[in-house]
């Protein structure tokens, strides 16, 4: 199948006096599967209805391949949209719901079948084709609204939280056939999550999206190393980067009694993030009491609490005392402004003396 890139040019949308997308331009390349993340509410929905033609736009252009088409009906887009809900027939077998669009598009019978044969061999249907919707499992009902999706041979592909009704290990198994689906059929794909699991694993390109405006657009690896805000750190990461407040005093940056490192910056708080598996639990200058334990056989799961209150999550394979010393590797650390949650760009460095 062929694909096509899709650009948003100043995509606006308010309901009412509501302005849910404020404008918004982005830039998704042909053939990648981009994630958009963010929590609920924030226009995720939104922005994928205005792309796939079911939602007008206030204002702004979506261009599909190069195409202006945001006055051109569903349709004529040359994609196809994947729900949660599923919204399968319940009354027609899978093979006629796979091939109802086809049949609606007056595409002849033999072409029909050959076409739905094929697509439901790619999500591994071709056995259940004459069972109806209740004769199926969660993931097959998702699995058959994905081969309705790619029957048509889109160029762009949009999912709307597809895997947010199927429980955890039918989650798991449901990413890796849509990653092995993806490179075979190499669509275009956008597909809208709040599981940043989900965006991590499945992604070429996460947008993160906050508010109806872009947060960070980048790979998973750039997002989850290279957060440009506490909301994009504090989002990613299971468990996610713990943001605590800290301090710079006199060219060092300090949390609670601990020195963490040197630093050229003014003195005041920061946000200080630091990701549960870069704390390193043994001698550290940084005294914490163990709040809460999980232990997942592999590692623990450690709620702590520093001097002041404030609590750490970390994970580790010892087995922590009731108090335990920490500390914070200086490179593993991110600074972040208190009052906007901006990235800040200082290095803190190792202690020398
Ligand atoms: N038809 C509508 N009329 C009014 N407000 C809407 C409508 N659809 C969505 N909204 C509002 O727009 C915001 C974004 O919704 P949505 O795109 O569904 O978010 P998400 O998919 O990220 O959870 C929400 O505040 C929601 O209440
Ligand atoms: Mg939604």
């Amino acid at each position: 199948m062929s694909s096509a890139n899709i650009t948003l040019d100043n995509l606006q949308k308010s309901f009412g006096d509501v302005d849910v997308i404020p404008g918004l331009s982005v830039e998704i390349t042909s053939g990648s599967f981009t994630v958009i993340l963010g929590p609920s509410g924030c226009g995720k929905s939104t922005l994928l209805n205005m792309v796939a033609g079911l939602e007008e736009v206030s204002a702004g252009r979506i261009l599909i391949g190069g195409r202006e088409v945001q006055n051109t009906p569903p349709k004529d887009r040359g994609l196809a949209m994947v729900f949660q809900n599923y919204a399968l027939y319940p009354h027609m077998t899978v093979a006629e719901n796979i091939g109802y669009a086809l049949k609606v598009a007056k595409v002849g019978k033999g072409e029909r079948l050959k076409r739905v044969a094929k697509a439901a061999a790619f999500v591994e249907l071709g056995d259940y084709l004459d069972r109806r919707p209740s004769e199926l499992s969660g993931g097959q009902r998702q699995r058959v609204a994905i081969a309705r999706a790619i029957v048509r041979e889109p160029e762009v592909l949009l999912y709307d939280e597809p895997l947010s009704n199927l429980d955890a290990k039918l989650r798991h198994g449901m990413r890796m056939e849509l990653h092995d689906l993806h490179k075979r059929i190499g669509a275009t794909s956008v597909f809208v999550t709040h599981d940043q699991v989900e965006a991590m694993t499945l992604a070429d390109n996460i947008i993160i999206m906050k508010e109806g405006r872009i947060e960070q657009f980048g790979t998973p690896q750039e997002i989850y190393h290279e957060p440009v805000s506490a909301f994009v750190a504090g989002f990613v990461g299971a468990p996610p980067m713990n943001l605590v407040t800290a301090r710079v005093e006199g060219g060092k940056l300090v949390f609670n009694e601990g020195t963490i490192g040197m630093i050229k910056a003014p003195d005041g708080p920061v946000t200080l993030g630091i990701r549960p598996e870069k704390i390193v639990a043994d001698q550290g200058a940084i005294s914490v009491s163990l709040v809460y334990e999980e232990d997942l056989g592999s590692h623990r799961v450690i709620v702590s609490e520093a001097a002041d209150g404030q609590r750490l999550q970390l994970t580790t394979q010892l087995a922590p005392e009731a108090r335990f010393g920490i500390r914070f590797p200086s490179d593993a650390v991110h600074l972040f402004n208190p009052k906007t949650g901006e990235r800040l760009e200082f290095s803190v460095e190792p202690i020398t003396s």
